[in-house]
């Protein structure tokens, strides 16, 4: 059924109708990849597909999880090879969601799950600057020096890594366990810095998104995100508006 594009917006959680509306104006809205500022448009959105910022707008419930996803599995929708892939993971959940950001076959972690296009690109974008913390496990035992050059940024495909964070968790046999803290998101990113100053990962584990930890999750189990847990992601203020999900 056509609805007043405004009334849609608020409808799928974007925000209240007056500020939808002020999205519109700004131009930050396209349906069928036209840019629509006029407001009041009616449109049917089982015929359409409605954008905002780009991302394109859902009008299923929103759901957030945190899932602790084991090694073995992939972070795709599918896979070519027949892996296994984190949706499996997840029971009696209706809502077609994806994973936010990704996590390498044999990386263990964090990994938040969802059906909203807007977290997903607020927290991999890098004006929000959202940390995620790896711990590694890595061959040898990594001189303060190479730390320190790992903290200012490497050349690393062509390009300077951003800072990182990063501080010695212990020492086994010959092999060390680092806490890395970065905001960058390229593929394998971790495994390359730490190959390239000579130690490469053996084990490596996302342990949160900003203030966001696992704590207490088993590996292959999820949970329901909260508004706080939300807040935590991006240091207390939630950069858009959240519907219909608990504090
Ligand atoms: N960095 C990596 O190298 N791999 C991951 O899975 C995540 C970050």
């Amino acid at each position: 059924m056509a609805e007043r594009l405004q009334k849609l917006l608020a409808q799928a959680g974007i925000a209240s109708r007056r500020k939808a509306e002020e999205f519109i104006r700004e131009g930050r809205v396209a349906v069928d990849g036209k840019v629509v500022t006029e407001l009041g448009l009616k449109i049917d959105p089982e015929q359409s597909v409605i954008t905002f910022d780009g991302v394109p707008v859902t009008f299923e419930e929103k759901i957030y999880l945190l899932l602790y996803k084991p090694a073995g599995y992939v972070t795709t929708l599918s896979d070519t090879h027949g892996r296994p892939i984190v949706i499996d993971l997840l029971q009696n959940i209706s809502q077609r969601v994806f994973p936010v950001g990704r996590l390498d076959f044999d990386t263990e972690g964090a990994l938040i799950l969802t059906n909203d296009g807007r977290l997903s690109q607020y927290i991999q974008h890098p004006r929000y600057e959202v940390n995620k913390t790896y711990e590694a496990t890595v061959t040898g035992i990594p001189s303060g020096k190479k730390i320190r050059q790992l903290e200012r940024g490497i050349i690393l495909d062509g390009h300077k890594t951003w800072p990182a964070k990063i501080r010695i968790l212990k020492h086994k046999k010959d092999t060390t366990v680092l806490e890395l803290i970065i905001h960058e998101g390229k593929k394998r990113q971790v495994r390359k810095m730490l190959a390239a100053v000579g130690h490469p990962v053996k084990k490596l584990k996302r342990t949160a998104y900003g203030n966001l930890q696992l704590e207490n999750l088993q590996q292959g189990k999820y949970r329901f995100l909260s508004q706080k847990d939300l807040k935590k992601i991006f240091s207390g203020k939630i950069p858009f508006t959240f519907s219909k999900i608990p504090d």
